[in-house]
């Protein structure tokens, strides 16, 4: 195919981010990582001292937002992705933010998009749909070594409540909630490093290629 496009989603620290760019490096495709759109809306709310829940403004922030001047760092914060997952629920923000990432997804020679609702709704017919899940604890962990380096006074406890509590919003709303496409190929990383995880979704999309 000239344009191809693959769906990952899955929830917080499971891995799909990693996955991702590591599928988008091999296939020379373009990877739009989707959380950081909702996080720049939050950012700009939280720069300005405006209220999460403000819908009209949330709405401007989001069709204000440059795809290609997204700042990984900037965005990385914790108290950036709490944000997020609360702009997240507003429909008007996802509409917005949608939009651009389904003309991103057009790009040849292929796109890998990773978030909550690729293979649900910004990209339903993608011809590969990925949904990555670990146990609770196995992402906690994981998220854990990431930040203790930087941060020693960060909790095992505090982080895995804090992403229990992230599934349960981003699962729980009525706009494109977080769960597997139809079609899509369920990836339990909760035993498998990033190699086994990227051989095994290789395989699938050779198939599909
Ligand atoms: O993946 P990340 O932690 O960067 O996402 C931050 C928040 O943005 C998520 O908790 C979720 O609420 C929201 N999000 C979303 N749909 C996406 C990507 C992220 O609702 N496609």
């Amino acid at each position: 195919p000239s344009r191809f496009t693959i769906a990952i989603d899955g929830p917080a620290a499971s891995g799909k981010g990693t996955l991702a760019r590591r599928i988008a490096d091999y296939y020379g495709y373009h990877h739009l990582d989707t959380g950081l759109t909702y996080r720049a809306v939050a950012k700009a709310l939280l720069d300005e001292n405006m209220a999460l829940d403000d819908e009209f403004l949330a709405e401007k922030a989001a069709r204000s937002i440059d795809l290609s001047k997204l700042d990984r760092t900037a965005l990385s914060t914790h108290e950036v992705g709490e944000a997020a997952s609360k702009v997240a629920v507003m429909p008007a923000v996802r509409r917005a933010l949608v939009a651009s990432q389904q003309a991103f997804a057009q790009r040849s020679p292929g796109t890998v998009l990773d978030g909550r609702d690729i293979g649900t709704v910004v990209c339903p017919d993608a011809p590969v749909k990925l949904y990555i899940t670990a146990s609770p604890e196995a992402r906690a962990k994981r998220r854990f070594e990431e930040i203790k380096s930087t941060d020693g006074s960060v909790q095992y406890e505090e982080i895995l409540a804090d992403l229990t509590r992230r599934d349960a919003r981003d699962m729980g709303r009525t706009d494109s909630p977080l769960k597997p496409a139809a079609d899509a190929h369920l990836l339990d990383t909760t035993e498998m490093d990033i190699e086994t995880a990227f051989l095994a979704a290789k395989k699938l999309i050779d198939q599909a290629l």
